[in-house]
Parts: C-alpha cells; sequence; structure tokens
C-alpha cells in the first residue's frame, strides 16, 4: 500500500471534494484551492482537495496541496474516448483520485482494477463507501483510504459524526482489522470544527467534505472553523 506521506499528506487530513458545484468552476475553483493552501499552512495543517476534472491539472500546476480527482474510469490508455485514466491525471499533476464516490458508484470489479492501477503508478485511492460492509470489502482490495458517507446525510448539514457515530467507529475498527495502514475518512454533512473534532474523537483518520465549505458564504471562514477541530 502507498503512503500518504510520500505524497505530502499527514494524518488527520481533510479532504475537500469540490464537486460540480459552480463555486469551484474556473477562476473560483483556483481561488478556493488558493484558500485551501493558505489555511493548510496557516494552522499547520493537511488538506487535500479534489478539483473538477477539468479544472484539475491547471489546479494541480497552481498550489502545493495535494491534488485528487474526482473520479477515474476503469479503462487502460488507447482507443477510448471520453474517459478519465489514472494516466492522464497522474500528468496532470494528481496525487490520486476518489473512487466510486456516492455520486459516481462502480462496479467491485472496476474498483479493485483502479486501486491495483493506481498503486502500480504509485498514485493514492480514496474509495468511497456506503455502509461497514462495503468498507470492509472494500478494506480487501488495500486502497490508501476508505471514506464511508451515508449517502442520505450528503449535503444535510448534519454530520455524519454526530447522527450515526457508530458507522464510524464501526468502520474503522473493522477496516483496521483488515488493512492495518489503510487511512479511514468519514463524510456526509460535515460542517464545522465541532463535527471534525467528533470523527477523530471516533476514531477517524479525517473527513472528506463539500457543501460545508464549497457553498459556504465565506469559505475561508468555514476552512479555519472546520480546522479548528483538528487543533
Ligand atoms: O464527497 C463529499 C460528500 O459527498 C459529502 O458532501 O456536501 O455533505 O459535505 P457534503
Amino acid at each position: 500500500m502507498i503512503s500518504g506521506s510520500g505524497r505530502g499528506i499527514k494524518t488527520p487530513v481533510i479532504v475537500l471534494n469540490e464537486k460540480a458545484y459552480v463555486e469551484s468552476v474556473g477562476k473560483k475553483g483556483v481561488g478556493l484551492a488558493q484558500i485551501c493552501e493558505e489555511v493548510a499552512a496557516q494552522h499547520n495543517v493537511s488538506i487535500a482537495i479534489c478539483p473538477q476534472q477539468v479544472e484539475l491539472a491547471k489546479i494541480a500546476s497552481q498550489v502545493q496541496i495535494p491534488c485528487f480527482a474526482q473520479h477515474v474510469d476503469p479503462v487502460e490508455p488507447g482507443s477510448q474516448t471520453g474517459f478519465v485514466t489514472l494516466e492522464s491525471v497522474k500528468e496532470a499533476g494528481a496525487v490520486g483520485s476518489l473512487v466510486n464516490h456516492s455520486e459516481h458508484r462502480l462496479k467491485i470489479a472496476d474498483i479493485d482494477f483502479i486501486v491495483s492501477r493506481a498503486a502500480s503508478l504509485n498514485l493514492l485511492t480514496i474509495v468511497c463507501t456506503n455502509n461497514i460492509a462495503v468498507s470492509k470489502a472494500i478494506a480487501e482490495l488495500k486502497p490508501y483510504a476508505i471514506a464511508v458517507e451515508p449517502p442520505e446525510l450528503i449535503g444535510t448539514g448534519r454530520a455524519v459524526s454526530k447522527v450515526d457515530p457508530a458507522i464510524v467507529e464501526d468502520t474503522v475498527k473493522e477496516v483496521k482489522r483488515i488493512a492495518k495502514h489503510c487511512v479511514v475518512l468519514c463524510g456526509a454533512g460535515v460542517t464545522n470544527g465541532e463535527d471534525v473534532r467528533a470523527a477523530i474523537e471516533l476514531g477517524a483518520d479525517g473527513v472528506l467534505l463539500a457543501s460545508g465549505v464549497v457553498k459556504a458564504k465565506d469559505q475561508r471562514a468555514a476552512l479555519v472553523d472546520l480546522v479548528s477541530g483538528l487543533e
């Protein structure tokens, strides 16, 4: 398994998925990435971002914090049209990719292909899961990280670490039993420092979030509040 530390990621980590929000397109996406970079440096915390696919290469060339693709397709380079390969995200400057986000699900065989090909390319995979059973199955594939996110809490502002602490605690326990070094994140509804602190207290290595920062009126203030949960 590849370690995050070699790729500039230490735990605990905040991973910001910028999704396809209008607030993360073009110049706004670059601005948001720069805010993340500044807050990470000022507070000495680890923040990674997942820019929109089209913005990935540009943003990765403009900030020093780790960038992940939001998705990759389970295909080899070659005669493929409209797909995103691991090789292309690596060339774009990403350190890895989200995989199997609940808004972009994949079959388990495809996840297996991506996790093992990514490892051979020295890319990190953060595989999203929806429950403990799926987390256990994915742990067998030995990705860099698993991010458990109950889909019904996504975008609600009701944090998984507060609303469903058991799924966080049990996912950590079960995943680490299978893959001791696998980073375990939790996400869905995470909005403030208290949510982050609760996640860390439950044993998570960090959080994966989106709307709490991307859609915030003051993105910098939202991020500073979030990182207070790590301090
Ligand atoms: O990838 C993060 C995610 O699905 C959670 O979204 O908006 O609830 O933080 P959000």
